[in-house]
């Protein structure tokens, strides 16, 4: 039962289709919203370290790679190949070399405390086993790092209570759809 229960936890990739079908309206998002505006909400400055987690097509990884240039980083990872795939497309295209890739649900491999802001963008509502997340998105941050989350599945400011209730995170500031936590 406990397997079943543990196994029920982990999310799955969406189909090929429904990926393609995402990225192209992001696409148009993008033209509408540029993600440079709400990268601008959150911490990331050059030379950051940077953890986009649920990067999706990566629209908000290369804008925070171009950020913080060549002295910072962009780890970006997400659980479907087809995310991964046109990231470093996209990186390519741009001649970014501070862009790295991490195909996974949940494990990033990544040392502990080097991270100066996670990025959890329109992804929180779509995952299973948050807490698992959460606690991987803690151990990788540094101890001065910034959370930041946003999610119109939500009403107001509802996600905040949903992050704060694990008690690893502590609500510092919403900029508009933006909200930026610390780590306790
Ligand atoms: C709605 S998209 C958002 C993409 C990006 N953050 C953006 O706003 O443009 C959510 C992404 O989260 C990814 N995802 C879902 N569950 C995941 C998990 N457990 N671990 C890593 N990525 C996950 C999906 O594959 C998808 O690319």
């Amino acid at each position: 039962m406990l397997a079943i229960q543990e196994k029920s936890k982990k999310d799955k990739p969406m189909g090929n289709t429904h990926f393609k079908f995402m990225e192209k309206h992001f696409k148009k998002r993008d033209k509408k919203y540029p993600p440079i505006n709400k990268i601008e909400k959150t911490k990331i400055k050059k030379g950051s370290i940077v953890l986009d987690y649920g990067c999706g097509p990566g629209s908000y990884s290369i804008t925070a790679a171009e950020v913080v240039g060549n002295t910072g980083k962009v780890y970006a990872a997400d659980i479907h190949p087809l995310a991964i795939e046109e990231v470093k497309k996209r990186a390519k295209e741009k001649n970014l070399k501070n862009v790295e890739t991490i195909l996974t649900d949940c494990d990033t491999s990544l040392e502990d405390n080097i991270i100066d802001v996670v990025l959890l963008l329109d992804i929180y509502h779509d995952l299973s086993d948050t807490e698992s997340i959460l606690k991987e998105l803690h151990r990788v941050l540094t101890k001065e790092g910034w959370l930041s989350v946003d999610d119109h599945h939500f009403k107001d400011d509802e996600i905040v209570g949903k992050i704060s209730s694990i008690g690893l995170f502590k609500f510092v500031e919403r900029i508009d759809e933006v909200f930026n936590f610390i780590k306790v």
